[in-house]
């Protein structure tokens, strides 16, 4: 791909590009900010046929250069505002419309409300031409900050928060879910209340889950899940930032992003820790706590003291409880 700085910073990275490419699979689709091309040519090898619309002249001219080094040829390129109806109008009736829109460079906080072109506005304009519109948000809004009848995919990609995708029409198949990538592993909200209690301890063994589903709201969701085999399987909150899956028993999930064996629960002292790493072999520690970075190195140091094992302690500090764990590898 071929680009200026700022295309190449906002263009898909791959595994999003082929992953959206797969969902959207059509005969016709439109992609109404394409910018370099990064999706657009995904698009290309899965549909029938692309528009391909943005607005810089500089972006469409790489675009239109990266779709014949990929050697694909059934794009056409049109520069434009996407919302002008000259440009709506050189369109043919669209199977979807999908956009990933320009998002402010500085925001204090993502709205909704600041994308360009506009979600309201794209549907409006585009209504005579389609009735399933794809759009990406940014992943930072919650649920309940989109304020539209859609579906809310939030998306993770090499275990970190990356994508918002919302889809209407008869793209949508339910409210809420969450997909992890690569490897595509999706859930999709139930329309059942689950209750799911806390826990104050951790059982034997305890999974992080990938932040798609925490922002998604799907942890009773995907806890519920594994109480059939494992009705010992509960929440277990740490922190504001911190949330784990509990259970006595060993699980495997392609929505979790770390499975640890919970090695031992106890007092968070300083010293005591370290005795206890010390007389179990433990050679390092990860803290997974909220402490403050000029004392972070200071706390690892105290708890690393003459350590010299070979084994890898996370640790979390609920209160005034360590939780030492151990990565799990299956
Ligand atoms: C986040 S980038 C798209 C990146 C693209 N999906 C990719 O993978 O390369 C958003 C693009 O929307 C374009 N844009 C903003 N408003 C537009 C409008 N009204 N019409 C067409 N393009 C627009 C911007 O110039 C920018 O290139």
């Amino acid at each position: 791909m071929i680009s200026d700085k700022d295309g190449i910073r906002f263009a898909t990275p791959e595994p999003v590009a082929e992953y959206r490419a797969k969902r959207l699979q059509c005969r016709v689709i439109a992609d109404i900010s394409c910018g370099i091309g990064g999706q657009a040519i995904y698009f290309a090898q899965k549909c029938d046929f692309v528009y391909a619309i943005e607005i810089d002249p500089k972006k469409i001219e790489y675009a239109r250069k990266n779709a014949k080094i990929i050697g694909v040829d059934n794009i056409e390129f049109i520069p434009g505002d996407s919302l002008s109806p000259d440009v709506i109008a050189k369109l043919p009736n669209l199977d979807v419309v999908f956009s990933d829109p320009a998002r402010p460079p500085a925001e204090k906080e993502r709205s909704i409300e600041n994308l360009s072109p506009s979600i309201p506005e794209v549907m409006k304009a585009y209504a005579y031409k389609s009735s399933n519109f794809a759009f990406e948000a940014p992943p930072q809004l919650s649920p309940e900050k989109i304020p539209f009848d859609c579906e809310k995919e939030y998306m993770s990609l090499e275990g970190k928060l990356n994508r918002l995708n919302l889809y209407f029409g008869d793209l949508k198949k339910t409210d809420i879910s969450a997909v992890v990538l690569p490897g595509d592993a999706i859930i999709r909200k139930k329309n059942t209340t689950i209750n799911i209690e806390r826990t104050a301890k951790p059982g034997l063994y305890a999974y992080e889950p990938e932040e798609c589903i925490t922002k998604a709201g799907l942890l009773e969701q995907l806890t519920a899940y594994f109480k059939n085999d494992a009705p010992n399987t509960n929440i277990f909150e740490i922190d504001e930032k911190r949330v784990l899956i509990s259970s006595d028993k060993a699980l495997e999930c392609k929505l979790f992003k770390n499975s640890y064996k919970v090695a031992k629960v106890m007092e968070f002292d300083i010293e005591m820790v370290n005795s206890y790493l010390k007389q179990n072999s433990f050679g390092k520690v990860i803290i997974r706590a909220s402490i403050e970075p000029e004392r972070y190195w200071n706390i690892r140091n105290t708890l690393e003291k003459e350590l010299s094992g070979e084994r890898k302690a996370h640790l979390f500090v609920k209160e005034n409880n360590a939780i030492i764990c151990e990565v799990l590898d299956y």
